[in-house]
């Protein structure tokens, strides 16, 4: 930043990670490796984090700032000595002006009443959550509720990260996207504060294309585990992963129509929806709904199997659901709405191959991609 000379005179940017799980510690530990002793970044990452006690009766906040680890999200990974855990939401976001938002999506709503008034007025946002917010008037892109709600330009980043596999954490090579909306140099800054030799990090100018495929991803995910769980083989999940793929692009571009086809090739898109589907925890759920015959239900088993985590795809398919049945588009978006009607119980977990009843009216013999 600047020769030199000006350096001091410069202010630095000021990072706070709002979020503290499994991808919210991952984040942290990603930018916290790059601010320190960077001229453009204070060294000091703050994070916040819900605070809980563990069973030894420590607090997760006091845990992380004593071992550097977040012993219950991301246990034996360490942050980085310049990375404060902070269990005041207040305080944790006060000094910064970029603001890496990442907790799961449901919990946003509450997080932006907080913090309406108590952020600074030149800081910028990005958000790394998967989930939308379903209101009367359609669907709200939690970016979008981000920017109404504090009054922030906000940019997402999403990508083919499972980060409970631990591999970003242990810097095993992965790729990821911002989306932005109008401000190039903004969206390079953000790309700087997360980009490291072994992580990949490019920009393209159609915020709304990239969090939908980061968010209706999690609903193939779901397809996809419930096959696993069925026992149908890898012929069977790849034609799940294509239809998943095409709705997910036939819906973002009826939704929002600057959506482009280009999106759906960069890892938001299709390298996420097939780290997905072989990985990550909404196709473990539901691979073991399906192999419970849907005796359990999902809530169940994302209690038993995920300690505290959270699962984004089942509520991501209600959401889906009511937008797609408020438009009347049910019909063209069969795997979306079967995946829904099978998470609540509607349809057996083996619906969701049974296309032949509710494909959308086009031409086999003309190929089914460009059918919407
Ligand atoms: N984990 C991944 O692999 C991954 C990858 C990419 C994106 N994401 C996205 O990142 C976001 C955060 O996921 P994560 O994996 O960091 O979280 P997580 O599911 O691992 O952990 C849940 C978090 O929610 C917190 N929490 C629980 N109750 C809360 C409340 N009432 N209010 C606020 N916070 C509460 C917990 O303390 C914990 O920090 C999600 O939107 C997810 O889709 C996750």
């Amino acid at each position: 930043m600047g020769e030199a000379g000006h350096e001091a005179a410069v202010e630095q940017f000021r990072v706070s990670v709002v979020g503290s799980g499994n991808w919210g510690s991952v984040a942290a530990k990603l930018v916290a490796s790059n601010t320190i002793g960077h001229p453009f970044f204070h060294d000091e990452v703050r994070m916040w984090v819900f605070e809980e006690v563990l069973p030894c009766g420590e607090k997760l906040s006091d845990a992380i700032n004593r071992t550097n680890e977040n012993v219950k999200y991301l246990n034996g990974v360490k942050l980085g000595k310049n990375v404060v855990a902070d269990p005041d939401l207040e305080n944790a976001v006060r000094e910064a002006n970029m603001l890496v938002f990442v907790t799961p999506h449901q919990f946003m709503e509450g997080i932006c009443k907080r913090l309406g008034g108590k952020i600074r007025s030149d800081a910028e946002g990005i958000s790394l959550i998967k989930g939308m917010e379903v209101k009367k008037e359609g669907p709200c892109m939690i970016s979008k509720l981000i920017t109404d709600m504090l009054g922030i330009n906000c940019c997402v980043l999403m990508g083919a990260n499972i980060a409970n596999e631990a591999r970003i954490a242990f810097e095993k090579f992965s790729e990821a996207t911002i989306g932005y909306k109008h401000s190039k140099e903004v969206a390079q800054r953000w790309a700087k504060l997360f980009s490291q030799s072994y992580f990949l990090v490019s920009a393209v100018q159609d915020i709304e294309g990239v969090e939908l495929c980061g968010t209706l991803k999690n609903v193939v995910a779901i397809a996809a585990g419930l096959v696993d769980g069925l026992d149908m083989g890898n012929n069977t999940k790849a034609a799940i992963m294509r239809i998943g793929l095409r709705e997910m692009r036939a819906l973002s571009k009826r939704l929002f129509s600057s959506v482009k086809d280009s999106t759906f090739f960069e890892s938001c898109g299709v390298a996420d929806v097939i780290t997905t589907c072989l990985g990550g925890r909404n196709r473990r759920v539901a691979e073991a709904f399906a192999r419970t015959g849907g005796k359990k239900s999902f809530n169940e088993l994302e209690e038993e199997l995920l300690q505290g985590q959270k699962l984004q795809g089942v509520s991501t398919a209600k959401e889906v659901y009511d937008v797609l049945s408020h438009r009347g588009w049910q019909g063209l978006f069969p795997l979306l709405t079967t995946v829904h009607k099978i998470c609540i119980g509607l349809l057996p977990p083996s619906a969701i191959v049974e296309y032949s009843e509710h494909a959308p009216n086009f031409s086999l013999f003309e190929g089914s991609a460009e059918c919407y």
